[in-house]
């Protein structure tokens, strides 16, 4: 048996399977990912660079080099990986989608239940009357050099919902810890499972199946183990599924 046919055979009798993804899912839609050679982590560290402490006390600082992250999405497309996860959804081998990326590539790919545990770049919010916009308008702001942007209802700060270093953690991580309770294989699709706490879900779920190019810590306890390219296998794997 292939580590296809063991992998396929894993979700094809899962009484729960769920999917869980990182940066690297999206790296082939042209969106760095963090700590692999070609990752964020060259130039400036998340922890710091997208954390509350440098948007509250360093405004100019975060908008000039944490929130590049959000400006580098604008234009991207979901790649065959993406797509092949919303396959695996609507062939019912997959339930929940939960991601640590902050792009909506898994929606726009046709994925329904994705679990934003790490919160979106699509949207902004006032800190204080909660009026929201999309990025293009936050983006606006931004650009007119009105740092950090000001609320157009009451004036107050606004802020992204991306979920920064120092935040807490959103509803739909709490979802997502149900789910990966509930979940007996999970797979993992471009993560270093580096993170807390996102990175204790694959603990939860008595079966895993990894698909990354670089090490995680959850390695030696994986069913099976892919180190190839996220939409090459995924593709290949959506297709053992429906053969
Ligand atoms: N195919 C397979 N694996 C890939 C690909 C690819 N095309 N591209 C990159 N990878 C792998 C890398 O080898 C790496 O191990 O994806 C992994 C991405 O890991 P990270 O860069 O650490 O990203 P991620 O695990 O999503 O980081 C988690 O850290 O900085 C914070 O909030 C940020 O959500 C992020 C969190």
């Amino acid at each position: 048996m292939d580590q296809f046919e063991k992998a396929a055979d894993l979700l094809k009798h899962a009484k729960y399977a769920v999917c869980l993804t990182g940066a690297g899912i999206s790296t082939e839609s042209g969106i760095p990912d963090f700590r692999s050679d070609r990752g964020y982590y060259n130039t400036f560290i998340p922890e710091d660079a997208l954390s509350v402490g440098v948007l509250e006390s360093d405004p100019q600082r975060f908008y000039k080099e944490g929130y590049t992250i959000l400006k580098d999405l604008e234009g991207k497309k979901p790649n065959p990986g993406h797509r092949a996860l919303a396959e695996m959804q609507k062939g019912g081998y997959l339930h929940e989608i939960i991601t640590q990326n902050i792009d909506d590539l898994h929606q726009q790919a046709g994925a329904k239940d994705v679990l934003q545990v790490h919160g979106d770049a699509s949207t902004a919010r006032c800190e204080r009357c909660d009026y929201r916009c999309d990025f293009d308008e936050f983006d606006r702001h931004v650009e007119e050099g009105d740092i950090p942007p000001t609320c157009p209802k009451c004036g107050h700060e606004m802020r992204t919902n991306v979920v920064l270093f120092g935040d807490a953690m959103p509803p739909a991580f709490d979802r997502a810890v149900r789910v990966a309770e509930k979940a007996d294989v999970m797979l993992v699709v471009g993560s270093s499972l580096q993170v807390m706490p996102v990175a204790y879900l694959p603990r939860m779920a008595e079966h895993l199946i990894i698909v990354n190019q670089g090490a995680t810590p959850y390695d030696h306890t994986a069913d099976v183990i892919f180190k190839g390219t996220a939409s090459d296998v995924l593709v290949e794997l959506e297709k053992r599924l429906s053969e």
